[in-house]
């Protein structure tokens, strides 16, 4: 990746908005009516999966009114520039025993699918109430292991998307919006 050293190298790297940040509002208050409709007043927990799902997780937690509690969990999946090399690691793991509960991963992207692949293997062997995934975005064409969400917000063509979250190399997380990444 080339460096980034300066405002103008920061935004000449940012292609065009993918999704403005009135869609993504609209959206985020979609899917807090749905997950208000499928637990129907019962304590979920919503587990966020760092660092990428960080914004998403803070918005989506206001949009629900049912009782709710927050888990984080860091999982790793290998980059060499925007290419995944396939090795995911679990970084840092929940702090609640989650036997008694409702969890909902909530995901930034998935990708090839692996990441969640494995989390959703960890976490179902843990016994909880019920499991769900809800994902900001997902980029079927890319999948290298199946896996589906059970709630996606928005199906992306197989561009490099940054902002709200999502990085390259770090930067770009704090856009209120998605864009597409020029490689
Ligand atoms: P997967 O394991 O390939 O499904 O990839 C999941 C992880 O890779 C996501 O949680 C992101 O952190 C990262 N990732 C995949 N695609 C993108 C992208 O387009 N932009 C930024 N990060 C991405
Ligand atoms: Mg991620």
């Amino acid at each position: 990746m080339k460096e980034i050293r300066s405002v103008a190298d920061f935004e000449k790297r940012i292609k065009r908005v993918l999704i403005t940040k009135e869609e993504i509002d609209a959206a985020i208050q979609k899917a807090g009516r749905e997950i208000d409709k499928i637990y129907d007043g019962r304590p979920i927990l919503l587990v966020s999966i760092l660092k990428g799902a960080f914004v998403f997780l803070a918005d989506l937690c206001r949009a629900v009114s049912v009782p709710c509690e927050i888990g984080f969990m860091c999982a790793k999946s290998y980059y060499q520039g925007t290419t995944s090399t396939g090795v995911v690691q679990i970084t840092m793991d929940l702090e609640q025993n989650i036997s008694g509960y409702h969890v909902v991963i909530v995901e930034d992207i998935i990708d090839t699918g692996r990441t969640l692949h494995d989390v959703v293997k960890l976490l179902r062997a843990r016994n909880p109430l019920s499991l769900r995934v809800v994902t900001l975005l997902d980029k079927p064409s890319r999948r290298l292991v199946d896996f589906e969400a059970d709630y996606s917000l928005f199906t992306i063509p197989d561009h490099f998307a940054v902002g709200y979250g999502l990085d390259c190399g770090e930067y770009f997380r704090n856009l209120p919006y998605i864009a597409v990444f020029e490689e």
